[in-house]
């Protein structure tokens, strides 16, 4: 069996409680394991402040982790720090919920794609252009978008360009936080298909984060339910699907005792 890219093991993570006499603040991530082979996607669900956020932001390195491990294709990667620190992020692309706050209002859909190129000290230029715009129709957007700027387009546009810079230095994970739940139903799908497109043609592994179980299980391979920081249940997509465990999860399918109520036998 071949290792998998990204292992997480116990984490811990918790912020720093508020004000002088606040008691210690209880961990947002209670010892959270999970295993995400290549080319695959797992989907983290959970209400919200189930601690679904802090996890992708502790796999991005943007929060102290107070114990427990990340390994990131074979690497200690809570050990990795400055430069190299800041390399090994190009292995990892990020997708945040809303596109409008994510992209800069004052730049080009062309700038936005150049920024990461540049940072890594790519050299401005045809080749550049050329790659810009090639992410970009992978993405679903044709090049005349290149001169427009984000305010300018619709939210499964917006989203499209995201997607697009974060593919930008090739990565072999996407990190997604609820991408799809800032837009329209009809627009939602459409972005699922499009990552589901993209996933097969780069090999790429996503971690998907999202409060609506019924977007990831399109999409993902596994599930990880999480609640008030820790993992309640976590397998296969259909047998949690088919046969959830967890009252909890069967009330985020819509399932739950309330709605088994209601709905019709069938
Ligand atoms: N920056 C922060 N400072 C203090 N507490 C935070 C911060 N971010 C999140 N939390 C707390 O951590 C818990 C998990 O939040 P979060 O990871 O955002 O959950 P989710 O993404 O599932 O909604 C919540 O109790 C939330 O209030
Ligand atoms: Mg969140």
């Amino acid at each position: 069996m071949t290792a998998p890219l990204l292992d997480v093991h116990n984490l811990v993570v918790r912020y720093k409680p508020r004000g002088l006499f606040a008691a210690a603040a209880k961990p947002a991530v209670d010892r959270v394991s999970l295993s995400l082979p290549a080319g695959s996607t797992l989907g983290v669900v959970g209400e919200s402040g189930s601690g679904k956020s802090s996890l992708l932001r502790a796999v991005l390195r943007l929060v102290p982790v107070e114990s427990g491990s990340i390994t990131l294709d074979g690497q200690d990667w809570l050990a990795a720090h400055g430069p190299a620190l800041r390399r090994a992020r190009h292995s990892i692309g990020f997708v945040a919920q809303n596109p409008f706050l994510s992209l800069s209002p004052r730049l080009t859909i062309a700038q936005i794609l150049a920024e990461p190129l540049l940072a890594r000290g790519d050299k401005p230029g045809a080749a550049m252009q050329d790659r810009i715009a090639v992410l970009l129709s992978r993405c679903g957007l044709p090049p005349d978008f290149l001169p427009r700027r984000a305010r300018e387009l619709s939210g499964g546009q917006a989203q499209r360009v995201a997607i697009a810079r974060a593919l930008a230095l090739s990565p072999r994970l996407l990190v997604l936080d609820e991408p799809t739940s800032a837009l329209d139903v009809s627009v939602q799908a459409q972005i699922l298909n499009l990552l589901m497109d993209l996933k097969a043609d780069f090999g790429l592994s996503m971690l998907f984060v999202t409060h609506n179980l019924k977007v990831v299980a399109h999409i993902a391979d596994q599930l990880m339910v999480m609640r008030q920081g820790s993992v309640v249940e976590s397998g296969a997509t259909e047998r949690i699907m088919s046969a959830a465990e967890q009252l909890y999860t069967q009330e985020l399918m819509g399932f739950g005792r309330r709605a088994q109520k209601s709905a019709p036998t069938s």
